[in-house]
């Protein structure tokens, strides 16, 4: 069975310089690469989805410019249902300069530009469409006004919706999640949103289950090269990582969460979508980039048979 994710977000133009170490202040350093790639929490997730093989519809907003050209057209690319994506005239596309250190850590700026342009009359428009779908992500790379309304609609229609609480935003208001079926923060956004520590997996499993009372079906936290815990009325379940030599880890929770949802999608089962959610996410981080470093089903089969 093919499953049908809908995903409301962003999209960015990565622009990713690989450095031996971050300059200090008013230091000038030679960084030894420099890359482009097509980013946003939202995009990247769709487009993980697609690869593995979902049918995939995405609602955004793109720039006036070159950069949103392009990011439509690697939508289409992709076979993603693009008619409710729209270009914004005379607005930039957003954009995210990336710095990733030889151990693959990473750190992101984004301008959002267009992305602050998606709005709850844009959702409306995509209703009837969204409600057909066994899945809709949202991310929090666009007003946070459309999230809740997004929210509420997928409530109001019974459909699963899956919220990734990136970038961490403190105004976000747990009052407006009821109705969330899936939470999935990693352990700073967790300690963001709670206020609470979660640098152990049991500090990390406290405050989720504080959120649980808020109205949130399941948090699963991730946790790195930790894997990831997921945290329900029934239970705490940890789902162990894969280990491998990381490379570039900018895409790996997109990665964890396009797939989780290709799976989530057509089969409704959570411990065994995480499983390969944790998987699809080791072997992305083994090579650089967002969407670059995404495996396809056949690459993908093609790493787990070497597990
Ligand atoms: O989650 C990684 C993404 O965050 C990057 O692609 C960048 O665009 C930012 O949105």
């Amino acid at each position: 069975m093919v499953g049908r994710v809908g995903v409301i977000g962003s999209c960015m133009m990565d622009l990713v310089t690989y450095v031996e170490r971050m300059p200090e202040a008013g230091e000038t350093l030679v960084a030894p690469r420099f890359a482009m790639g097509f980013g946003g929490k939202g995009a990247n997730q769709a487009v993980a989805a697609a690869l593995l093989g979902s049918e995939v519809m995405m609602v955004a907003k793109i720039g006036g410019d070159p950069f949103g050209e392009s990011t439509a057209a690697n939508f289409r690319a992709h076979r993603i249902d693009c008619r409710f994506v729209e270009k914004v005239a005379g607005v930039s596309n957003g954009v995210a300069p990336i710095f990733v250190e030889p151990s693959g850590e990473n750190r992101i700026l984004i301008i959002k530009g267009a992305n602050d342009h998606l709005r709850p009359a844009d959702i409306d428009r995509a209703e009837a469409d969204l409600v057909a779908c066994d899945l809709i992500l949202l991310q929090l790379e666009i007003p946070l006004e459309t999230i809740y309304h997004a929210v509420a609609l997928a409530a109001r229609a019974g459909r699963a919706v899956l919220l990734n609480p990136a970038p961490a935003n403190p105004a976000l208001d747990l009052a407006r999640l009821r109705g969330v079926t899936f939470l999935v923060p990693n352990q700073s956004e967790l300690r963001i949103l709670t206020n609470r520590p979660t640098e152990t997996p049991a500090q990390a499993e406290a405050a989720a289950r504080m959120l649980l009372a808020s109205g949130i079906g399941h948090v699963i936290v991730t946790l790195g090269a930790a894997g990831a815990l997921w945290v329900s009325a029934s239970g705490t379940k940890p789902i162990p990582a894969v280990a491998v030599a990381a490379v570039d880890t900018t895409g790996a929770g997109d990665a964890f969460i396009g797939s989780f949802a290709h799976y989530y999608a057509r089969s409704r089962d959570i411990a065994e979508s995480l499983r390969w959610a944790s998987r699809y996410a080791a072997d992305a981080i083994t090579r650089p980039g967002t969407q670059k470093s995404f495996a396809d089903a056949a690459r993908f089969a093609a790493f787990c048979a070497g597990l």
